[in-house]
């Protein structure tokens, strides 16, 4: 069954890397964004997270986009996080790339994570690259500071998530070196439409897919596991 050749190839895999998208958060509460219940699908326009909206239109960006930042409060790792996290300790794979910012994997204990789209919870400044705590940025929005400024320098602070416009991270690079080093990738809960992060699973021999509903890899997947993914981590865990 499909169980034992994804096994199969986790075992004869000489790097193994394992990229993850917001489905592997859903089950944590935390919506996705191009499903039924997703962002995008119900409560807000692609380009609202965007560098554009958030220099052209603040006031917008912090009404619309600002939304994913405030959903991830108080949310916590779900099984399938902590089933990675175990596979990376005992090495049968190696870096976790994710494109979310919600930091779940390393709550879930995992030590190696790629976060190719930056991170929800510090804020930087653009002029100066002062660094904030997300709660006391979000304290400063709240009080009607928009954009905030920053302490040391006055410039503009702004989220550390990558927003549509926005170059990639380092972490993006660490992403692209890890991955040709792999023969083998583990896609977990993302649509991979989003360039350039949807490069990466070309670039492997091996492809096993865990995604409710289909990806433009599908025709290049060893195995694909079309369902709720903590489970099926657990079980091949
Ligand atoms: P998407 O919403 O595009 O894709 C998530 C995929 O996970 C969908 O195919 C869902 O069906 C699937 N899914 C949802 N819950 C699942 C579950 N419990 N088990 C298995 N699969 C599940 O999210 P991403 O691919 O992560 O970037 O989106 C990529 C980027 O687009 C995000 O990082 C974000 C967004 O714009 C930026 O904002 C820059
Ligand atoms: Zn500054």
């Amino acid at each position: 069954d499909k169980l034992a050749r994804a096994t199969e190839i986790l075992k004869n895999a000489k790097y193994a890397v394992c990229l993850t998208g917001a489905g592997i958060s859903t089950e944590s509460g935390i919506p996705d964004f191009r499903s039924d219940r997703g962002y995008y699908t119900n409560f807000i326009p692609e380009d609202a997270l965007s560098v554009g909206v958030l220099e052209s239109n603040p006031q917008r960006f912090y009404k619309e986009g600002y939304t994913i930042l405030k959903d991830l409060e108080g949310k916590e790792p779900n099984p399938g996080h902590v089933a990675l996290a175990k596979m990376q300790e005992k090495g049968v794979i190696h870096e976790i790339i994710t494109q979310n910012i919600d930091d779940l994997h390393q709550a879930a204990g995992a030590k190696q994570v790629l976060q190719v789209h930056g991170d929800a919870s510090t804020a930087r400044c653009e002029r100066c690259n002062y660094r904030e705590d997300f709660k006391a940025f979000d304290e400063r929005v709240q009080s009607g500071e928009i954009p905030p400024k920053c302490p040391k320098c006055g410039g503009v602070m702004r989220t550390n998530v990558v927003l549509f416009g926005d170059a990639m991270p380092q972490a993006f690079d660490d992403a692209v070196r890890a991955t040709e080093k792999a023969d083998t990738m583990i896609v977990v809960g993302s649509s991979l439409k989003v360039m350039p992060v949807a490069y990466l699973p070309r670039m492997v021999e091996h492809l096993i897919i865990i995604n409710k509903g289909t990806t433009p890899y599908d025709h290049n997947a060893d195995v694909i596991f079309d369902g709720e993914a903590s489970p099926i981590l657990t079980e091949l865990e």
